[in-house]
C-alpha cells in the first residue's frame, strides 16, 4: 500500500500536512451566533485527529441566515470575540490548519435544533422569515420563503463579504463558502427552488449569479495568501435538477472568480431528495471536476475507510478527501488511518507516547 493520504498538498499558500480534511459540521450550540466552551472542547478535539485541515461548521453570515437558534455566525463583533478565542485555541493545541465555512440558510433558516425535530420552528419559538430566490418551500410544513429582492441580495453579499473580512482577522488558513445543500447559493442555482425570471434565474448562467457574485465579492476581500473555496453541489439526485455536468460549468466559473478550490457534495435541494448509500457517492463527480476544470478538488460522502480514501488521493479522482461521520466517530481517525497505511504523523508533544512503539509489527514506511 502507498501513502499519498499523507503526503502534503499547497492550497494557495497553505501547506497542508496531509489530504484529509475534517469536513464543517454544524453543532447547533452556539449563543446567537457566538462559539463557546463546546466548541472549544469538541474542535480542539477534531484538530487533534491527525487531518491536515479542520474546516469549522456552516457560520452564518447574517442572523436571519442562521439554520437555527444555535447555529454560530459572523455577524457581530461578539461572534468574532467568541470564535477568535475557539481558534487560538486550537492553532495551540492541534496540529491541523484551520479553515472555516460562511454559509446563509435561505429557506432552510429558521429551523429547529436536528435534537428538537429538525423541522421548521413552529410560532412561539421565535421562528424568522427566511429568504430564498422563489417563494418555494423547502418541503410540507417548512416556512414558504420571500422572494429575495435585489436588496436582499446586494446585503447578503456583502454580509459575506463582512463575515470573510472577520474570519481573515481571526486568522483562519482556509475560507470555505457554503454552496451546497440546498441553503440560499444552492437554492439560486438549482432549477428545483429558482424559478426567477430576472437575470438571477432562468438560464444556467443567471442561476449562476448569485455565486458568482459573492465569490467575486469574496475573493476580493480575502488576501490570496488564504485560500478560498467553495462546497459545490455535485448532484441534486432528482431528474429536475442539476446534474454532474452543471457542476463542471460551476466549478469552470467560481475557478475565473478566483476560487482556490472545489469541495464536491451533493443532495439536499428539497426535503424529499436522498443521497445515494454507496461509499464515495460523490467521487465520479469530484474526478470529473478536477480533470475538466483543473482546479485543487476535494471531495466528502460516505468516505469512512482508511483504504478507499488512500486509493481516491493515489489515483488522483480527488486532492484531499473530507470527513464528517467516521470523524465523529472516531477522533482519532487519522492517527487509525496513518497506522493502517503504515506511516506515522506528527501529534501534540503530550500525545507523543501513541507512536510507532505501541504498534508492535506495524511496518511503517514514512
Ligand atoms: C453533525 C453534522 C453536521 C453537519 N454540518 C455541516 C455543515 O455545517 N456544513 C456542511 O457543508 N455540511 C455539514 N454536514 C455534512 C457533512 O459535512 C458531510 O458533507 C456529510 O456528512 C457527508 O460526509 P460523511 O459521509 O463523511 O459524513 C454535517 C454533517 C453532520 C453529520
Amino acid at each position: 500500500m502507498t501513502n499519498t493520504l499523507f503526503s502534503p498538498y499547497r492550497l494557495a499558500d497553505v501547506e497542508l500536512p496531509n489530504r484529509i480534511v475534517v469536513s464543517p459540521m454544524c453543532q447547533y450550540s452556539a449563543n446567537d451566533g457566538c462559539a463557546n466552551d463546546w466548541h472549544l472542547g469538541h474542535l480542539a478535539m477534531l484538530a487533534n485527529c491527525g487531518a491536515g485541515l479542520m474546516i469549522v461548521e456552516a457560520t452564518h453570515v447574517e442572523r436571519h441566515g442562521r439554520i437555527t437558534h444555535g447555529c454560530t455566525g459572523l455577524y457581530s463583533d461578539d461572534n468574532e470575540a467568541a470564535m477568535a478565542r475557539v481558534i487560538a485555541h486550537c492553532r495551540r493545541v492541534g496540529t491541523a490548519k484551520l479553515g472555516i465555512q460562511i454559509a446563509h440558510a435561505g429557506r432552510k433558516a429558521s429551523a429547529q435544533r436536528p435534537w428538537e425535530g429538525g423541522g421548521a420552528l413552529k410560532p412561539g419559538a421565535d421562528p424568522w422569515e427566511t429568504i430564498a430566490p422563489s417563494p418555494i418551500a423547502f418541503g410540507a410544513g417548512w416556512h414558504v420563503p420571500r422572494m429575495a429582492t435585489h436588496e436582499d441580495i446586494a446585503r447578503v453579499r456583502e454580509a459575506f463579504v463582512n463575515a470573510a473580512k472577520r474570519a481573515v482577522r481571526i486568522g483562519f488558513d482556509t475560507i470555505e463558502l457554503h454552496y451546497a445543500h440546498g441553503y440560499l447559493a444552492h437554492s439560486f442555482l438549482s432549477p428545483v427552488s429558482n424559478h426567477r425570471i430576472d437575470e438571477y434565474g432562468g438560464s444556467l448562467d443567471n442561476r449562476m449569479r448569485f455565486g458568482r457574485e459573492v465569490a467575486q465579492a469574496v475573493r476580493a476581500a480575502v488576501p490570496k495568501s488564504i485560500a478560498l473555496g467553495a462546497r459545490i453541489t455535485g448532484s441534486d439526485w432528482r431528474d429536475d435538477g442539476l446534474t454532474a455536468d452543471d457542476a463542471v460549468v460551476y466549478a469552470k466559473a467560481l475557478k475565473a472568480c478566483g476560487l482556490d478550490y472545489i469541495d464536491v457534495s451533493s443532495g439536499g435541494v428539497t426535503a424529499d431528495t436522498r443521497n445515494p448509500t454507496t461509499p464515495g457517492y460523490n467521487v465520479a463527480i469530484a474526478e470529473r471536476i478536477k480533470r475538466e476544470v483543473g482546479i485543487a478538488t476535494r471531495v466528502v460522502g460516505l468516505i469512512v475507510t482508511p483504504a478507499l480514501a488512500e486509493s481516491i488521493v493515489a489515483e488522483g479522482r480527488a486532492d484531499m478527501v473530507a470527513m464528517a461521520r467516521s470523524i465523529l466517530d472516531d477522533p482519532r481517525w487519522g492517527w487509525h488511518a496513518a497506522r493502517e497505511l503504515g506511516v506515522d504523523i506528527p501529534r501534540a508533544p503530550q500525545y507523543q507516547r501513541v507512536g510507532p512503539k505501541l504498534w508492535p509489527g506495524a511496518a511503517l514506511r514514512a
